[in-house]
């Protein structure tokens, strides 16, 4: 093997790795309605690094589903940034309900999905939430929408399996304890 090809097997393995990773690291997301590719460093500067988004942009799960001791962090999220238009407990306003089976866009039952159409919005009152809410907010608001859910468990098609199947649909009598505030530091160390 004369130099040059070995230079030319070196050079194409070290492209084929760069590729590789390259494919790994970055997910694509894509505007809800339009499918442009949104830019997430449209972002805001804080909670774009935390352990949980890291995993999430690599995999595209969220980390905080049926996380417990995130969930009260996430409903008051919800409280003061949906809530108004999607119901208390997203049952539908002047926004859809959130806590069904029944999806205008079926994308929105992975966390990929739901993540594009908070992140970069919808249709209408639908605005994109990524000039008032991080990333890290996002998925913490992701969490709780998905725990509010009261469909049948097999359309919960965002839980792994083992979630799945210890998953309870909601009810009214859960939201005390869900409500109750986070165990001093525990999510608190997710976040940061
Ligand atoms: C000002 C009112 C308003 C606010 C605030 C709002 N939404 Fe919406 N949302 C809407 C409307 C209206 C639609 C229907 C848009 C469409 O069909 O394109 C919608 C649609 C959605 C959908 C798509 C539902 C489906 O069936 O596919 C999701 C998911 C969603 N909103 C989540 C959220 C979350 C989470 C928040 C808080 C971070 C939020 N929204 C805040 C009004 C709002």
């Amino acid at each position: 093997m004369n130099r040059k090809t070995i230079l030319r097997i070196a050079l194409g393995s070290l492209l084929g790795a760069v590729g590789t990773w390259g494919a790994q690291a970055a997910l694509t997301f894509n505007n809800t309605v339009t499918g442009e590719v949104l830019d997430l460093s449209h972002g805001l500067p804080e909670g774009r690094d935390t352990p949980a988004v890291k995993t999430f942009l690599e995999t595209g799960n969220n980390p905080y589903n049926e996380n417990a001791s995130c969930l009260p962090v996430g409903a008051e999220i919800f409280l003061s940034a949906c809530s108004g238009c999607h119901g208390h407990v997203a049952e539908g306003k002047i926004g859809p309900g959130l806590n069904d089976d029944y999806w205008t866009y079926p994308k929105n039952t992975t966390d990929k999905g739901l993540f594009e159409t908070v992140f970069g919005g919808a249709q209408g009152q639908m605005g994109p939430q990524y000039g008032s809410l991080s990333l890290n907010d996002i998925l913490l608001v992701m969490a709780w929408v998905r725990h509010v859910y009261t469909g049948p468990p097999g359309g919960a098609e965002w839980l792994s399996e083992d979630q799945r199947r210890a998953f309870k649909p909601y009810s009214s009598a859960r939201v005390e304890t869900a409500q109750a505030p986070a165990e001093p530091g525990q999510c608190r160390a997710a976040v940061n």
